[in-house]
């Protein structure tokens, strides 16, 4: 703790988890002079051991468990970037902190923190003059420490004060900050929603491929190791390629061998991709890979379920047996990830493209695709194609009707078809490809069976529908058959 009060801070960290205290590190590293809160005085005495360890000058950066002395520690206007878990934690910080702020103070979430909380929140602070801004943070421990990407949204004027700071912290590509001011009310936790949607995605499509791979070519962790390593410099490279490569051949600490076998095969979610569905069907922007990646992590954890099923659910006859050319098929299976990651960015981005109209949030997806490239989660090779195409159509409703966008996805259409007719007979789950191949095929349908939907609708339901071939709307009596 610090021995005599200081009263120049640029900015307050409040919340000194792995992320709070990562970011204040990494603000410190850069120059600025960081205060730090949290309750558990613990935490506050760790980050200050962090900061004697790894910065060349420790007193950037001054740790305390008492709010006065905390804000007292800020420069006016006051900065303070909370770092506290979604939901009621983040007002019980607002709650704790605001009476003791002034007109022009500026209060930024930097949590997961659901987009109609943000909204409630930058209004109700409005009213004190207090400027709120919700800004999505991602890159887990690393990207916090060594720069994330940043989504920051709402207040303006709370931007362009933290600017600076935000802008030394962050990622950079090609020499640019990975953050950039978003939009209006919750526009930054928005974007951060769909990213983790996007996220829950391809990761799904990258566990599907590891099957696929695993138990149905039989190769073993050291050549799965070796295929993702490849890909990672591929045009599907990123993040999450990278961390699967490593993944395949950590040791166990425990015991011997390689850890992956003897992680207990249920995933857990935090409610960001579940959002993501929901907000996908309230807006009709479907993001069905999303969809998918949501539902089978719940599917997942039916541990018992799935237990007492493999003993009653007969699977297909014949055993899983690929009697072709392994490394052509490989070859393919990167073709279709590649592919169906395309499609997942896709429908995130389209979603982003409708909340945008229907929330007027004043998005810029250039900005958006500039802000994923480094430091987040999903970045990769492909956010270069997606700004592009957002440089060039800023109003495009979706990637896939951009030319060269689709031209990329036409060339791995067969490749998804050829996983799937492959895995399928295997009794491999795949809905992640089978969703995103469903979902090119309907998009691309000039013509579907939502006729007959439409009559039937009409049947029962005196619904109505159109015509091809007349304007307005009909309904006809339907006779019954014999
Ligand atoms: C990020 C991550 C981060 C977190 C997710 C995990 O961008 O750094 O998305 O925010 O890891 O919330 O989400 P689940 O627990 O739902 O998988």
């Amino acid at each position: 703790m610090a021995e005599t009060q200081k009263t120049s801070a640029d900015i307050g960290i409040v919340g000194l988890g792995v992320m709070g205290a990562n970011l204040g590190l990494n603000i410190a590293e850069n120059g600025f002079t960081v205060v730090a809160y949290d309750r558990d005085s613990s935490k506050g005495s760790h980050l200050t051991n962090m900061a004697q360890e790894q910065l060349s000058d420790p007193s950037k950066i001054n740790a305390y468990n008492d709010i006065t002395q905390f804000i007292i520690a800020l420069k006016k206007p006051r900065t303070i970037l909370m770092l506290v878990p979604a939901g009621a934690p983040v007002d019980a910080v607002i709650h704790d902190f605001a009476p003791h702020l002034e007109a022009g103070d500026i209060m930024i979430d930097g949590g997961n923190s659901f987009f109609k909380d943000t909204n409630r929140r930058v209004e109700e602070l409005a009213k004190k003059n207090i400027h709120f801004m919700g800004m999505g943070v991602s890159g887990g421990e690393s990207g916090a420490r060594h720069g994330p990407s940043l989504m920051p949204g709402g207040d303006r004027t709370a931007w362009e004060h933290a600017k600076p700071i935000l802008e030394a912290a962050a990622a950079k590509a090609d020499g640019e900050p990975c953050v950039g001011w978003l939009g209006r009310g919750a526009a930054g936790h928005y974007v951060k929603m769909v990213h983790n949607g996007i996220e829950y995605g391809l990761m799904e499509l990258i566990t599907e491929s590891y099957d696929i791979m695993h138990r149905g070519l039989g190769l073993n962790l050291e050549e799965l190791h070796k295929v993702y390593k490849e890909w990672t410099k591929g045009p599907m490279g990123g993040f999450l390629m990278e961390i699967t490569a490593d993944v395949l051949v950590q040791k166990d600490p425990l015991g011997d061998g390689y850890i992956l076998p003897k992680i207990l095969d249920t995933a857990h979610q935090k409610g960001t991709g579940l959002w993501t569905s929901e907000e996908s069907l309230t807006l009709q922007a479907p993001t069905p890979v999303i969809d998918a990646a949501v539902t089978q992590r719940v599917l997942s954890s039916t541990k018992d379920q799935r237990l007492q099923a493999s003993q009653k659910l007969a699977g297909p006859k014949s055993s899983i047996s690929f009697n072709g050319d392994k490394t052509a098929f490989i070859a393919e299976l990167g073709n279709a990830l590649y592919g169906a990651m395309m499609l997942t960015y896709a429908q995130g981005i389209h979603l982003l493209q409708v909340a945008n109209k229907a929330y007027d949030y004043g998005l810029v997806l250039e900005t958006v695709a500039a802000v994923w490239r480094e430091g987040c989660i999903i970045r990769s090779q492909l956010l270069k194609d997606l700004r592009n195409v957002y440089r060039n159509s800023p109003d495009l409703i979706n990637p896939i009707l951009d030319t060269n966008y689709s031209a990329k996805i036409v060339n791995t259409q067969e490749n998804i078809r050829k996983v799937i007719t492959t895995a399928t007979p295997w009794g491999l789950p795949i809905p992640g490809f089978t969703s995103a191949l469903s979902y090119y095929d309907t998009y691309r349908s000039a013509q579907l069976p939502a006729n007959l939907l439409q009559a039937q609708r009409d049947y029962f339901g005196a619904h109505t529908f159109e015509r091809v071939d007349q304007e307005g709307t009909f309904h006809i009596q339907w006779s019954t058959t014999e």
